[in-house]
């Protein structure tokens, strides 16, 4: 049995993740689009996928620096945006990458968007894993494309890649597979046996690999992170990976990322289409960002892993015996998939209950496409008090909701 109480407020930590940071009327979409959103200011916001820690220290101070010229013209990435991102790889995740294979691109959903017009035409058919994060539906019907659905299966509250299915979708003339690794909503992070096998498939029906990585850092203690495109030189030669400091080191607002790609002729492809759009420009701060962050912040983030894992820990505990939610146990990402389905509600009805009765705004599964009806996805990236406040609230609507 866990226990959480007392607890030192920053367990011998050198940053601090419980201090208490109004961030209500900052602008902040997962704050003040609450209303818009669930119709109530009243609402633990729990739902958008960034962070309510401090941005690093070490991050601030070098934007400061930067601010302090005072004079923010059109700027250049300089060599360390490139040597403190490649150094960092193959610091974080053992992969070998060379400094001109990396592109600029102002977030990994533009990203995906530029690589569906680069690498696909209209019609073309394209895989996703639904329940997966939802803009991989519009990256692909937004420009024409047909997404075609390899689902995953849950088996005993752990979620896995169909192999059958996908190697009959496979078969079925599709031009790319857009992979989340690790996966968002459902926390897996792949394994090198089930990369291999989803490689493999692609590769034997030459299907380009759009493999999006941003949750790669985020993964938890007991798990590691396996770069699709280092499982082998031929996986590398089709696959696309994006990835970036923003969900890392919360600094989404700052639309910075960058896409790696080994293979010449597809990384001509994606520049060409980036130049055609005229967005390659990206911005000082978030340059600036990047480079501290990839260069200072191995310490912060394994700290902010290990305070998520105990928010983590603590849901997972608390919702032990409960029969009407069952968290599944993530291995990657600050969200946590609950399996809600045992209380027998329609999504609209699921969400509205979370918020009427429990005031906590979460993201309602059924937006994360076939198989997510039943679920939702909490956000745990907040103070660990904030969290035992949801959960209380949720455990007490819970008993009401029985009592009926
Ligand atoms: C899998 C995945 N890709 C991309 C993003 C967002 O990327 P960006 O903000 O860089 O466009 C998210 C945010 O939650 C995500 O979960």
């Amino acid at each position: 049995m866990l226990t959480f109480e007392p607890r030192n407020s920053t367990w011998d930590m050198a940053y601090n993740f419980d201090l208490p940071v109004s961030r209500q009327g900052t602008s902040s979409v997962k704050y003040d689009s609450r209303k818009e959103v669930f119709g109530t200011d009243n609402v633990i916001p729990m739902w958008l996928a960034d962070m309510d820690f401090l941005c690093p220290p070490f991050i601030v101070e070098a934007l400061r620096k930067r601010l302090d010229h005072e004079i923010l013209g059109y700027t250049i990435r300089r060599r360390e945006y490139f040597t403190s991102l490649s150094d960092w790889i193959r610091r974080r995740h053992s992969w070998d990458i060379e400094n001109d294979w990396i592109s600029f691109s102002p977030g990994i959903v533009p990203a995906l968007n530029i690589c569906t017009l680069a690498f696909t035409g209209q019609g073309d058919k394209i895989i996703i894993q639904p329940p997966v994060y939802f803009p991989f539906f519009n990256a692909i019907t937004d420009h024409k494309r047909v997404p075609v659905y390899n689902r995953l299966i849950e088996e005993k509250g752990t979620w896995k890649i169909d192999f059958d299915d996908l190697e009959h979708k496979a078969a079925g003339g599709v031009k790319m597979l857009i992979l989340c690794n690790p996966h968002n909503p459902v926390g897996r992070a792949w394994t090198a046996a089930e990369l291999e096998q989803l490689a493999d498939i692609c590769l034997r029906h030459d299907i380009l690999i759009l493999s999006d990585e941003i949750h790669s850092d985020l993964v938890l203690p007991a798990y590691r992170h396996i770069p699709l495109a280092d499982l082998s030189e031929r996986a590398a030669a089709s696959t696309i990976t994006c990835m970036a400091p923003s969900k890392t080191f919360n600094i989404a607002g700052l639309s910075t990322s960058s896409v790696i790609i080994s293979n010449p002729d597809l990384k001509k492809k994606f520049d060409t289409c980036m130049q055609s759009l005229r967005i390659t420009g990206g911005n000082i701060f978030g340059n600036e960002a990047s480079i501290a962050a990839y260069s200072h912040g191995d310490e912060w983030l394994d700290e902010m892993l290990s305070y998520v894992n105990r928010n983590i820990e603590y849901v997972l505990e608390k919702f032990r015996n409960n029969k009407l939610i069952r968290p599944v146990p993530p291995e990657a990402t600050y969200m946590i998939w609950l399996d809600c389905r045992a209380m027998g509600m329609k999504p609209d009805e699921l969400n509205k209950f979370f918020v009427d009765e429990a005031a906590v705004g979460m993201s309602e599964g059924s937006v994360f496409g076939p198989g997510g009806e039943g679920f939702m996805r909490m956000n745990v990236a907040c103070r660990l008090d904030t969290v035992k406040e949801a959960v209380e609230n949720m455990e007490t609507a819970l008993l009401k909701l029985e009592n009926k």
